[in-house]
This record gives structure tokens, sequence and C-alpha cells, in this order.
């Protein structure tokens, strides 16, 4: 039996080019795919960092000029995890200093739809018999709004693959002034309401989740919160219309990557079986980010986006109370200036007790997950969520919001789910500063009843989120959405 080929497009692809989650999701999940036998390839746009790190390549395709722009080549290369990767070249739209989406002010780039639209453009292409290359997926992955618009290109193109979208985050959906529709290349009859426009705007997300075939999100609990107003962003009639194609996976992790025991960032590394590694990494922590040498306050952690989302404002709003507690914070993060400013000033009102780093930081991240006890995450809403499962791998049980995927892989502690040996950390519901401030109090005292704590920390250490599983979902949705192909043709 021949392979199945996917085609897996995405803007950014750890450890190639990271500005979050999406990244860590698009190095693993296709590396899963690959060693359950498909034939998967990577399409990433051509950023300096990823030409920087691309090896021996070829280049395997060009298109012609469109919307303006020169004409584009494709190389092809490998990841080191032995996932082939198409690079789209194309220097006047990837080429600059700055991130994928932003320039280096932090101000979105104001050519995007041009640079996605090309992404999405070409993800079409050579999912299409229109393919320059003799390698055709028989279905095409897509990832959030910046490759949002592939299958509405695909609708118009005859013979196309089917497709699949996974939302990562509904919040942000690559909405622009409808003028761009003609630049783009797409009909004009597209733009309505059974098509690409979303509240007079032509929208790259709107249009995956109308024209895939199949739409996934990372959890099971934000793929039933998203049909809600409450974190529907606007899209929530669209998405329960189409719930019958809508499926809540679960991400895993990368567990060669984030595996305390070998990873390459730790000064010492550890396992359940020898704990002590631990402690050696708090002092490491402790003494880089220039906290106290205290050995017997638990310290919690954060690495986080500074965003809304993430629920960060609060956690520095309750900070002087948490000063009241035993307890030391090392917080590493980026994003609203507010929000790093505010973090900066309490570092320097606590001095030796409240530590923060402005910036992205690989190594950094993986030192607090391994060198804090406590995680703390208080997203309002977390389509999934990474750094939670990260923590607990690490043996620090994180305290989250009872939000999306928070909700799906954290088990609240408790004496029953203690005994049971399901406690995986503190949740807690109703977003607000007092419960956050109790859910770090009760995680606070328990840290002190050391036997249970050892108990607690085990748990969570024993838990599989490797991706072995959620690729076999994604298998089963990409088969789904084939035979119905199939039926539709025989029809
Ligand atoms: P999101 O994608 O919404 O930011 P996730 O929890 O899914 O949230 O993933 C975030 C990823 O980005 C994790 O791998 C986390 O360690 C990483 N990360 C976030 N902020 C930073 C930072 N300032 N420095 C290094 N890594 C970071
Ligand atoms: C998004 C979400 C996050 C999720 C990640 C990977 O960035 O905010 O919750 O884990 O995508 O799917």
């Amino acid at each position: 039996m021949s392979k199945l080929r996917v085609l897996f497009a995405t803007s950014e692809v750890a450890p190639l080019i990271k500005t979050g989650g999406l990244a860590d999701v698009s190095g693993a999940l296709p590396a899963a795919l690959h060693r359950s036998g498909v034939d998967v390839r990577i399409l990433l746009p051509g950023y300096p960092k990823v030409l920087e790190q691309l090896g021996p390549h070829k280049v395997v395709a060009s298109f012609d000029r469109w919307a303006g722009l020169p004409a584009a080549r494709l190389l092809s290369g490998t990841m080191a995890n032995h996932v082939p990767l198409l690079v789209l070249d194309c220097p006047v739209l990837y080429q600059r200093e700055g991130g994928p989406y932003q320039n280096t002010a932090g101000q979105d780039w104001p050519d995007n739809a041009l640079r996605f639209g090309l992404l999405s453009r070409v993800a079409a292409l050579l999912a299409s018999a229109e393919t320059p290359l003799s390698w055709r997926p028989d279905l095409l992955h897509c990832n959030d709004w910046q490759t949002g618009l592939a299958p509405a290109y695909l609708h118009f193109i005859p013979g196309g693959a089917p497709t699949v979208i996974t939302i990562h985050n509904l919040a942000f959906q690559g909405n622009f002034p409808a003028e761009i529709i003609t630049e783009l290349g797409l009909p004009a009859s597209c733009f309505s309401v059974e098509g690409v426009e979303f509240y007079g705007n032509l929208s790259f997300l709107k249009a995956g989740l109308f024209y895939s075939d199949h739409i996934t999100t990372v959890s099971p609990n934000y793929a039933k919160e998203i049909q809600q107003e409450e974190l529907g962003f606007g899209m929530q009639g669209l998405l329960s219309l189409r719930s019958a194609q809508l499926t809540g996976i679960l991400n895993g992790i990368d567990t060669a990557e984030w595996n305390p025991l070998t990873d390459r960032y730790l000064t010492n590394n550890y396992s359940h079986a020898r704990m002590f590694g631990k402690a050696l990494n708090k002092r490491a922590l402790q003494n880089r980010m220039g906290l106290g040498l205290e050995s017997g306050l638990p310290l919690l952690g954060v690495v986080s986006r500074f965003t809304y989302q993430k629920g960060v404002d609060l956690l520095l709003e309750i900070a002087p109370r948490l000063m009241e507690l035993p307890v030391q914070l090392a917080m590493l993060g980026s994003g609203e200036a507010a929000l790093q400013e505010a973090a900066r000033a309490l570092s320097h009102r606590y001095p030796g007790r409240i530590a923060a780093t402005i910036g992205f930081d690989e190594a950094l991240s993986h030192q607090i997950e391994a060198g804090a006890d406590i995680f703390v995450m208080p997203s309002r809403f977390e389509p999934c969520g990474l750094n939670q499962m990260y923590s607990q791998r690490y043996g620090t049980p994180p305290i989250v919001h009872a939000t999306g995927g928070l909700a799906d892989s954290v088990v609240d502690c408790t004496p029953e789910s203690l005994k049971d040996g399901t406690a995986s950390g503190f949740v807690f519901s109703d977003m607000d500063a007092d419960n956050l401030h109790a859910a770090i109090r009760r995680a606070v005292s328990m840290y002190f009843d050391q036997p249970h704590w050892k108990i607690l920390r085990k748990n969570c250490m024993a838990k599989d989120f490797s991706w072995q599983t959620s690729a076999a979902a994604y298998l089963e949705v990409y088969r789904k959405v084939l035979s119905q192909r199939a039926e539709h043709r025989n029809n």
C-alpha cells in the first residue's frame, strides 16, 4: 500500500523559527506522523533564520510573478528529525530583520496579507494538479490564519486535494480590508458570508474555516468553547454550523526536546528516580536570575507571552500580596510594553524575591521549567497550552485556570485525586485576582506538606504527553476526510 502523502503548511517550525506553541506543534506533529509511516512534508516561508539553518538543499520549483511580486522559488531540505521541508523563498516578503509577523518595534508587517497570501497560494498549488513537483499530496493540512486562504484558493482550482485546518488560536484571524481580494487573485464572488467575508473584512481564518473539509483545534475543551459567544471571537456561528466537521485533539509534547533526563539546557539532568538534580537546577536558576539562594521557599515560575490572553496582568497585580507568602517568583516573557515594565518594576521593588527576564530565551525557558517548584499559568483562555505539560514532565506542578486545554491536561489536587494518583496541579475557576491568589496559597501550603508534595510530583512526571496518541487522532481525521471525498466523487 502506498504511503499517505500530507503537505503540512505552517508559518513557524521549531527549532528553525519560533514565536510560540505553533512552532512546537509544527516541529513535533509532522515528526510523529512521519514515524507512523506518513509521507509528510512541511511548507514554511524562507525567513532569514530558516535559510541560515537550512543546510544542503535544492531548488525544486519556481513560481511566476504574482500580485506585483518577483518570481518565488521553492527550496527542498530536511529537518534534523528527518521530515522533508519545502521552503518558500521570496526575499522581498520574508528576508527582513524582525519576527515572522511583526517588525522589531512589535508592529504587524504592513504587507502580511501578501506575505501569507503567497504562502497560502503556493500551498494550494502544491496540493493541486497545477503543482510543479512530481510529489503531490493526498491532503493539505493548514495551520492558523497564515495558511487559512489555501482552502479558498483550492476551492477554485479543479481537482485539488482535500484540506484540514487546525485552529491554534482563534484570537488571531488575519483580517484585512476587503479591497485586497483582487490583489490576492480570489474571485470577487467569494467575498460573502458564504465565503471569506467577516464583518466587512477579508478574513484568512474565516476562509479556512469555511472552505476546508475538516477543522481541528488543539484540545477537546477548546473545541466546545469556540462554539460559544464568549470564546468564539465572532466565528462561533460558523463553528457550530460545522460542528460535525470540528474535532478537538489535545496537543502532545516533543518528549525528546522536553526531557529532564537529557535536556541540554540544564546544568543537572534528573528523573523521578533521581530528583536531587532538580534542587541543583533550582540553585542554578536562582543564581542566573539573581534570586536569593533559598532552598526552603517554593519558587514560582512563569514562561509566557505577555498578553491579555495569558492573564499575566493578574499575577503581576497580586505579586505584592504574594510577597507576604514564603515564595520566590521567576518570570520570563515578552509582549505588551506595560506588562514588561510592570514585571521589571516588581523585580526592582523585591530584589532577590522576584526576578524578571524580558525577552525570548529558549534555554532559560527550559531552566525555569526545571528549576521552579510550581509553574503558574493563569490564562484567560488557552486553546491548548504546552508549558503546563512541560512543567508536569519536569516535576513542577502547574497552577492553571480551568479553561481550554489547561482544563484537559491538569487534574486538580484534592484528597481523592491524590489518592487515586491522578492529581497533577492546581486548577481554579472564575478568573480573578482572588481566585488566582487562593490557588497559589493552596499550592504553597501543599508544598510544605512534603510527603504529599512528592506524590503529586511523581504523578506529574508519570503522565504520558507524547504525540503518539494525538498523531493517531490526526490520522483518523485525515482518513475520514479522504473517504468522504472519495464517496462524494462516486455519487
Ligand atoms: P502560546 O503558543 O499561546 O504562546 P503555548 O503554551 O502553546 O502558548 O506555547 C508557548 C511556547 O513558547 C512554549 O514552548 C514556551 O516555552 C515558549 N515561550 C513563550 N514565551 C517564551 C519566552 N519568552 N522565551 C522562550 N520561550 C518562550
Ligand atoms: C497557540 C495557543 C496555545 C497552543 C499553541 C499550539 O499559540 O495559544 O494554547 O498550545 O497554539 O497549538
